[in-house]
């Protein structure tokens, strides 16, 4: 708005108009609308939706014996390490949080508290890019999580979730996983470019992908052996572009648990993957962030992000 003079406007219907209508985008902004709003219904049904779709919550998470992930905190009862559901968990958390108010921090602020056993920083924020989720769908898909705990998820707790959701409003996207700090946005790379990294710096011999046409030297069965990577076909889908450049420059600030018996993927707490920051352009680094994130689908058969190798798969539930 320019600087026009109060005395002149007055308090024209123009000036009522505008100031309704910054209203409204600042209580839009505060996470204020509870119900129907332009990106949908809020609602636990509506959250089932984003938990086994949009959100990709499933990747990483299953609830009880929904699901086939193993790797990330189960949302049901799965005894030994979780002997009652998310929600009911979720008070117990952090002393001084309100269930509601620990479940919105740790999908906009995973690092704030992590779940004893777990690696830091694998927990993606789901209000960044490439999940992205609107604050109504992050108000749906809790609401689901509490409703399948058992509890009410009523208009109550959604006002809960929204006024608990207002302490990120506005929060710049881009922070680092592990860094908890200010970061840049990253220029735009080149992912054909980064399939070429891929290939020079010999990614492969440690990390398979499906479904992408990769022009390498068959690998011998000594190779093959030695691979210690875990797949990542489909992580563009889930991971921030810092979390996938931090883990090529660093590979150690996230350690990846191996779920395989023989635990290749780290020694002595330390990763086993080589840090690529010294023998990398900035450029290569970042048409290699671009390929990651790139490989968006989810593996046609088996296998893929944060699955467990066959042998060491336990008995699943089926998907709905
Ligand atoms: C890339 C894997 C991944 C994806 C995708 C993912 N999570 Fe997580 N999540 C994790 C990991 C790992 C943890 C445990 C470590 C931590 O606390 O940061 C976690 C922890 C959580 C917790 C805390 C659980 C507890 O027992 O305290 C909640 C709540 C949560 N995630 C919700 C979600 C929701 C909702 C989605 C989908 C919109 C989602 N997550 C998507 C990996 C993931
Ligand atoms: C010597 C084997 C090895 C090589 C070569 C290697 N990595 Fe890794 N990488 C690993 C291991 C082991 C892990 C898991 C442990 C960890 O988290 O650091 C990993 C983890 C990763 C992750 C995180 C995966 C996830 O699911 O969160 C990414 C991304 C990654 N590597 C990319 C690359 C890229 C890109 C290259 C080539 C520039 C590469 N790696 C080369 C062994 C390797």
């Amino acid at each position: 708005m320019g600087l026009v003079p109060l005395k002149i406007l007055g308090f024209s219907s123009t000036a009522i108009g505008i100031f309704v209508a910054l209203g409204a985008y600042l209580f839009q902004l505060s996470g204020g609308a509870g119900f129907a709003t332009a990106s949908g219904e809020v609602s636990a049904e509506a959250g089932e939706q984003v938990f086994w779709s949009k959100g990709k919550c499933s990747t990483c998470h299953s609830i009880g014996d929904e699901g086939s992930a193993v790797r990330c905190p189960n949302f049901g009862v799965k005894p030994p390490q979780f002997n009652e559901p998310v929600g009911l968990r979720a008070a117990k958390r952090k002393p001084g949080l309100s269930a509601v108010e620990y479940l919105v921090e740790s999908v906009y602020d995973p690092g704030a508290f992590v779940v004893p056993g777990f690696p830091t920083g694998v927990m993606t924020p789901i209000h960044q890019p490439p999940i992205g989720l609107t604050d109504e769908e992050i108000r749906s898909v809790l609401l689901f999580l509490i409703a399948k705990s058992g509890l009410d998820a009523d208009e109550v707790v959604t006002q809960q979730i929204a006024s608990a959701q207002r302490r990120f409003a506005g929060r710049a996207p881009a922070v680092a996983a592990n860094q908890g700090g200010a970061s840049l946005r990253l220029p735009e790379g080149d992912a054909e470019e980064g399939l070429r990294v891929f290939q020079t710096m010999r990614c492969f011999q440690c990390h398979k992908v499906q479904g992408v046409a990769l022009d390498v030297p068959e690998l011998s069965p000594e190779q093959l052996e030695a691979s210690v990577g875990p797949e990542l076909t489909g992580i563009g889908a889930v991971q921030t572009q810092h979390y996938l450049l931090e883990s090529i420059l660093n590979p150690n600030a996230v350690i990846l648990p191996d779920p395989s018996p023989d635990q290749k993927y780290s020694e002595e707490g330390a990763s086993k993957m080589p840090s690529f920051g010294a023998s990398m352009t900035f450029q290569e680094a970042i048409d290699l962030v671009a390929f990651l994130g790139s490989l968006k689908e989810a593996p046609a058969a088996g296998g893929g992000l944060l699955q467990p190798t066959a042998e060491s798969r336990p008995a699943q539930g089926a998907a709905p």
